[in-house]
């Protein structure tokens, strides 16, 4: 401790000398050395540019590629490194995950920063924590996988033995979109202590791994095999930056449009703000990184503060703690811990409230840079912070160089969206936050879209102080954010409740109160207008009821208080996680299968090891070319107009630019199918590509994209599929299912049920965004391309139609896509032929990988769909009629959006048989991008049709829902509505064993008690079943190729024609040909996927690629086997290698080609009649949900699947494959939201405003099994496709939801029907749950206003 304050002094005193200077030194020595380290290597740089983030400097300039770029705002967590700095003060090391996309390389002065090729690589040794996510099969696609690696690196930095909450919780800020976040948890909760359980799963009964029949089933990795974690292995800390004393001078960094200033002393600082009253300060740049980026601000000088004593400072005074303002959000957090620890609980009220907060701040990369100073000082509306600080009265300490003044923070401190009283020469010093006292209490609540790493939709601070003995108000303050242009007061309501007790009356009385205060537009930016207003209501109640609870406990036996009713409880209990648990289960190989024949074991997937290191290898990363130029896109604001006039001129004045190209440059067709590659004339969506800038530098070719003006001549756009049924704006004709006679179905049923439903789109959010780089040949038209795509055939197609050359003048090259689900299936090709055309014009190589918030803008998504049902079924539940009409928003061309509408249509009655039935599909052509291709391709539409009317006949029929839906589903020999006959039906199989590994019959009665039990949580309970079409359905697709090479050595070199992209596909295919050969899987290497080794290629899509890649590649081995069979019976002992080699002397062809097409497809795309897949993958699922009734939260809270995947390839792929399915489909079902304009404007362009599943979101517990003993005699080697079919399995989360709403509305009184459309969003489960607070906010009458944005 003494220790301690010496060294405090000795840095006051070091402080003091530097202040004494005074004024007149105000700018100290300059310098414009930036010193840091790297991996343990020092860099010195001068002159760095204030635009330059980490990221880009590691990437470009350190050839570091492993630290991937997904979002660029912070939101993904794939461009996580560790940085550490030496805190003088407490004379240690601090590790902290950030990321490097929004870390400006100006701030890093004497810091260390290590990435993923720091710790480990496949040609030294992996780090622990690349082995066990690479082993524990947690990465697919790999391109989150760094981001990952780094995250729990630094945890162990920190805490070599973290809880498994400590590893889910340093991992809020890591999106991964394929894996579903399992396998990756699984992988590290190795390091708990508790790993060889479910880490505390105890606690959950008989729910806990111990407690699963493992026994029967092996494991997909051996723990035991994992390297231990060894910290004094760790890089050390460049001991020169903590012992060192680097000359203290004001650092200075003069770029092309900015000026970078970090002072040393306030009075610097303070004569800078004068001097530059307009300059900004950047602590954690999280905010004003995002503003440069994305909201094309430019700030000319900025001012680093991060390193002055007074906005550092952490002190305890008599009202509270203070904290300078440019201390972190995680240093905070830490000071506040230890206090609430410390202090008498009374004291710490809104301590222990900004903690809570803090937990759904963000993620940790941002709380351990962002600071308190610069929450407050962006004055942003949703403000997690703000509303706390108003509403407890911090105090905060501004000052200028004239003057330094205290104030009180209340709702005057904001002026105006994002305005505070602060005048420009001010600076934010301080804030300090408040201790309570006795009979105070203080509490915050956040709801947003996600409860992880999201901003709030409403939040607020809420505090009440009573009059001493007794319970009658004395001081109340009620802050809220998300009400507003600022963070807003509820003055009135809180002057009126002054001096009345806390009772039901003063509920009831706040409640209208507040109803009539808070009021927003029906049209308010953010939209959701009855759940913001009702949630003000729903958090005063939690308020009230915590507030009585805490009366109770406090003041027992002093004065009455009122009861609060044992059903309420819950409504005052914070969210609390529970304890993860997870088991697979899966039939093992036989024991006589062969050592080297791996198929059926859970091989890793062969690119883990590279995906854990960063080494892996994505289009981006490949090394530049000799003159190679960027290019960025110059796309529509306008969703419909005429052009006026395209004016690239200010653009080409600006640094680094090369060219425009447009419409103009094509040299061969600018249609590729029916839509442009540059607009010619008219635009008809916003995103539609108009143009692009060529640049030396990706920074100036979007810097010069943004300068070219377009103006335009407004056209009328039709945006939601509602405008297009008015306007009959279709692509199609519309397409029509029919089976049996409709009529007579109709009048054999007992009743008859008409209704609808609409399920949002989706957007694919692969981590790698569109990415292509074109390398002209110069020769004859050559051009060769590195292209993220799915379909790199079509994709050469159309480049070479674009260019005007022959298709084989044009390569496309794919190694891995970081993630595609469809998203690059046809989509790619709107950036390749732009690129192309760059590179044909100006003989360069180009390169262009877009930015996430345009390729959110360009690309298309899952189509949107609405469904209107008439359903008629009998007594029994058997439903005799089914008349269908379905409507797709297709966007502004065809795409892939008919066979998605006919796939949706083969799909639409999911498991079940109806006799007579009629589909009709209407593809609906709108001004927005165009739709595609999304795993499942219109399945889960189709098949969430389904499940709507089935739902519908469950509540009016009351009959159990498991019973209606089993007593429909298809038999043996039924013959679908498309007329292919059933056979080898396995869902009744998945169906029962699902029901009993869920225990679905104790598990409803369960719930049912709950419900009884809770007024304001409830819980539900659905079983969904599936089946999924397996082929494509336009015919001449499902065809695959595959050519196979043997060397000299023995070595194999294998091509075929799918593509990697995460999905293990290579994995498989390397399994197949070992098995085959008869040699071990090391010896055989897939380099890449290339238009120029197998062509015509389909795309990989449709959950086939293994099938017909896997036929495709035993053929072509096949013939190689029977070529060396004649050396292997002259030398039966010999070894592979010396076959090969005799082969060779005999000069036999040791290269072979295989071809494969999938037989027994007859189809008749005419009527839509015929066999038209190659088999069915089937499953079930059943998941149990808690919703929050006041807030509309939930939380997933089990879910058991149970899938047939035939005799698995490889299980953990496999399994891979089902959870990653379930949780995007988690993320449809209920989480993600694409949010339009009327007007055709995307809102939702990143991960900050469109939210896909973090980690936290996956089922508590998740189990997953794979169908014993269910050979597929269609597929290679008796295996299934699963790409897809389980996808839909995560409806039943979303019938679960709605079975906990059913229960909720059953409570207050309300029996009938509701609609309830997908995704299952807080805003719509909570105005689902009626109750008086939802009756006082009522919505706007449709038609009397403009909404904020439309249902498409
Ligand atoms: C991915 C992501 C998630 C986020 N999640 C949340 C969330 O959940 N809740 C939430 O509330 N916010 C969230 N934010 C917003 C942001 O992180 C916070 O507002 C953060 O506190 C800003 O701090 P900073 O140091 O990064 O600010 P900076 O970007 O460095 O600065 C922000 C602004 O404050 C001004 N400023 C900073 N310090 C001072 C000072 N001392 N005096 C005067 N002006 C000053 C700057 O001039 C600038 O205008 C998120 C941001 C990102 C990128
Ligand atoms: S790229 Fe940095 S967080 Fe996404
Ligand atoms: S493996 Fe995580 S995004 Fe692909």
């Amino acid at each position: 401790m003494r220790d301690r304050q010496t060294r405090l002094q000795r840095l006051q005193g070091k402080i003091a000398r530097r202040m004494s200077h005074g004024i007149e030194n105000s700018m100290m020595s300059q310098s414009n050395e930036l010193v840091f380290f790297v991996n343990g290597h020092k860099v010195v740089e001068r002159n760095v540019d204030p635009e330059l983030n980490l990221l880009t400097y590691l990437r470009r300039n350190l050839g570091l590629i492993g630290t991937k770029l997904g979002c660029g705002e912070g939101g993904c967590g794939s461009c996580t490194v560790m940085i550490s700095k030496y805190n003088a003060l407490h004379e240690k090391i601090v590790h902290m995950a950030v990321n490097a996309c929004l870390a400006p390389l100006c701030s890093l002065h004497l810091t260390a920063v290590t990435t993923v090729e720091g710790i480990g690589s496949t040609a030294t040794q992996l780090h622990p924590v690349q082995e066990r996510i690479a082993k524990a099969h947690g990465s697919q696609c790999g391109f989150c996988t760094p981001g990952i690696v780094m995250s729990v690196y630094t945890l162990l930095r920190n805490n070599l033995n973290p809880t498994m909450e400590e590893i889910e919780d340093t991992l809020q800020g890591n999106l991964c979109r394929c894996t579903g976040y399992r396998a990756i948890l699984e992988g590290y909760s190795t390091f708990t202590q508790s790993s060889s359980c479910c880490g505390g799963g105890g606690g959950r009964g008989k729910n806990c791994c111990k407690e699963q029949p493992r026994e029967k089933s092996p494991k997909l990795f051996e723990s035991s095999d994992f390297k231990p974690l060894d910290p004094t292995q760790e890089p050390i800390f460049p001991p020169e930056l903590a012992l060192s004393e680097y000359p203290q001078s004001t650092l200075v960094f003069k770029g092309e449009r900015v000026t970078w200033i970090q002072p040393q002393t306030l009075n610097e600082l303070l004569a800078l703000k004068a001097q530059h009253p307009d300059a900004k300060l950047v602590v954690g740049n999280t905010e004003v990184g995002i503003e440069m980026k994305f909201k094309n601000m430019l700030y000319p000088v900025i001012l680093a503060p991060a390193h002055i004593p007074e906005l550092t400072v952490t002190q305890s005074t008599d009202r509270g703690i203070l904290f300078g303002a440019a201390c972190t959000l995680t240093h905070i957090g830490n000071v506040l811990k230890k206090a609430v620890d410390e202090l008498p609980g009374y004291r710490t009220e809104v301590f222990r409230a900004v903690l809570e907060q803090l937990r759904w701040f963000a993620g940790w990369q941002i709380r351990n840079v962002a600071a308190v100073g610069g929450n407050i000082m962006t004055a942003s509306p949703i403000s997690d912070l703000n509303p706390l600080f108003v509403a407890s009265g911090c105090q905060l300490t501004v000052a200028s160089q004239e003057s330094t003044r205290v104030m009180q923070m209340d709702q005057d401190f904001f002026t105006g969206y994002r305005k505070t009283v602060l005048s420009p020469q001010e600076v934010l010093l301080s804030v300090e936050i408040p201790y309570t006292r006795k009979g105070e209490y203080f509490s915050a609540f956040k709801q947003a879209q996600r409860r992880e790493d999201d901003v709030a939709i409403v939040n607020c601070g809420m505090r009440v102080a009573f009059k001493e003995g007794t319970d009658i108000v004395e001081e109340l303050e009620l802050s809220y954010g998300g009400m507003g242009p600022t963070t807003v007061s509820a003055k009135k309501t809180c002057q009126d409740l002054l001096g009345k007790q806390w009772t039901k009356e003063l509920l009831q009385r706040a409640c209208s109160l507040l109803a009539s205060e808070l009021t927003l537009l029906p049209s308010v930016p953010g939209g959701m207008v009855q759940f913001r207003r009702t949630l003000s209501l729903s958090f005063f109640f939690k308020f009230y009821l915590r507030v009585l609870q805490k009366l109770g406990q406090d003041f027992k036996g002093e004065f009455p208080v009122e009861s609060i009713p044992p059903e309420y409880i819950s409504a005052t209990e914070l969210f609390h996680k529970d304890p993860a648990s997870f088991v697979q289960l899966f039939q093992g190989v036989l024991p006589d299968q062969m050592p080297w024949d791996t198929v059926g074991h859970s091989l890793p997937h062969l690119s883990s090891f590279k995906h854990a290191t960063g080494e892996a290898i994505y289009c981006n990363d490949l090394p530049r070319f000799e003159k190679e130029l960027y290019l960025a896109l110059v796309t529509s604001t306008e969703a419909h107009a005429q052009i006026s006039s395209i004016d690239a001129g200010p653009a080409l004045k600006l640094a680094g630019v090369t060219c425009f190209i447009s419409a103009e440059d094509v040299p061969g067709s600018n249609m590729t199918q029916d839509e442009t590659v540059f607009a010619d004339g008219v635009v008809t969506c916003v995103g539609h590509i108009i143009g692009a800038i060529v640049a030396d530098t990706e920074a100036h070719a979007q810097i010069a994209a943004k300068a070219v003006k377009v103006t335009y001549q407004k056209l009328k756009p039709i945006i939601t599929i509602q405008e297009a049924i008015m306007h009959e704006s279709y692509h199609t004709a519309p397409v029509k299912m029919e089976n049996g006679n409709i009529e007579q179905g109709f009048e054999q049923a007992d009743d008859i049920i008409e209704g609808e439903m609409h399920i949002g789109g989706q957007e694919h959010f692969y981590l790698e965004t569109h990415s292509t780089v074109a390398v002209p040949k110069g020769e004859e038209g050559e051009m060769e391309l590195f292209i993220s795509t799915q379909s790199p055939s079509q994709s050469q197609s159309l480049i070479a139609k674009v260019l005007g050359v022959p298709t084989n003048r044009i390569v496309c090259r794919v190694k891995r896509l970081g993630g595609g689900f469809g998203g690059k299936e046809s989509r790619s090709t709107i950036l390749s032929t732009v690129v192309a055309v760059a590179a044909y014009k100006t003989k360069c190589p180009i390169r262009c990988a877009l930015t996430r918030d345009v390729d959110m803008l360009v690309s298309g998504g899952r189509n949107p769909f609405q469904g209107r049902y008439k359903v008629g079924y009998q007594k029994s539940g058997k439903i005799v009629a089914v008349d269908l009409t379905l409507y797709c928003n297709a966007g502004n061309s065809l795409d892939l959006s008919a066979s998605v509408m006919q796939r949706a249509l083969f799909h639409m009655t999911n498991t079940y048989y109806v006799p007579n039935i009629r589909g009709t599909g209407y593809v609906c052509k709108t001004n927005l991008p165009s739709n595609t291709a999304f795993r499942g391709f219109g399945g889960p539409q189709g098949m969430f049709l389904a499940e709507s009317w089935m739902d519908a006949i469950i509540q009016k029929s009351g009959l159990p829902a498991h019973q209606v839906r089993k007593v429909n589903m298809y038999q043996e020999g039924n013959i679908t509505h498309y007329g292919q006959t059933m056979e080898d039906v396995n869902i009744r199989k998945c169906w029962d064993e699902c029901m009993d590994s869920s225990s679905y019959y104790s598990r409803r009665k369960a719930v049912d008690e709950f419900n009884r039990q809770h007024r304001w949580k409830k819980r539900g309970l659905a079983i969904i079943p599936t089946m999924f079409g397996i082929s494509f359905t336009a015919t001449f697709l499902n065809q695959a190729g595959a050519l196979v090479h043997i060397y000299t050595d023995g070595s194999v070199l294998l091509t075929h024609g799918g593509t990697e992209m995460g999905q293990g596909l290579h994995t498989r295919m390397v399994q197949v040909a070992s098995k085959v050969l008869g040699i071990p899987v090391s010896q055989i290497y897939i380099c890449e996927t290339s238009t120029s080794t197998v062509p015509n290629t389909s795309p990989t899509a449709a959950s086939s690629s293994s099938d017909m890649n896997g036929m495709a590649i035993k053929k072509a081995c096949q013939t190689l086997l029977e070529r060396l069979e004649p050396f292997k019976a002259v030398n039966p002992t010999g070894t592979w290698e010396q076959w090969v080699s005799m082969a060779y002397m005999e000069r036999v062809s040791l290269s072979a080609t295989g071809f494969y097409k999938t037989p027994g497809l007859n189809c008749n795309s005419k009527d839509h009649k015929g066999t038209f897949f190659n088999y069915f993958s089937y499953g079930a699922a059943c998941s149990e949900v808690e919703i929050d009734c006041l807030t509309g939260d939930h939380k997933n809270l089990r879910t058991d699947i149970v899938m047939d995947v035939g005799q698995s390839l490889n299980p953990a792929l496999d399994i891979g494959q089902v959870e990653g399915a379930f949780t995007q489909g988690l993320g449809l079902f209920t989480l993600e939201e694409l949010r339009y304009s009327p007007d055709g404007v995307l809102y939702t362009r990143g991960p900050g405003t469109y939210k896909i599943p973090t980690a936290g979101d996956i089922p508590a517990v998740f189990n997953v099994s794979l169908l014993r003993d269910s050979p597929n005699k269609k597929a290679i080697y008796s295996s299934k496709a699963v790409g897809e079919p389980p996808l839909f399995l995560a409806a039943s989360i979303f019938f679960a939801i709605r079975d906990a709403i059913v229960a909720a509305r059953a409570a207050f009184g309300v029996m009938e029907p509701f609609c309830l459309h997908s995704p299952a969003t807080p805003d719509r489960i909570r105005n689902a749950c009626v109750d008086p607070m939802t009756e006082m906010c009522p919505p706007a009458e449709p038609g009397t206003f403009t909404p904020w944005n439309v249902e498409v």
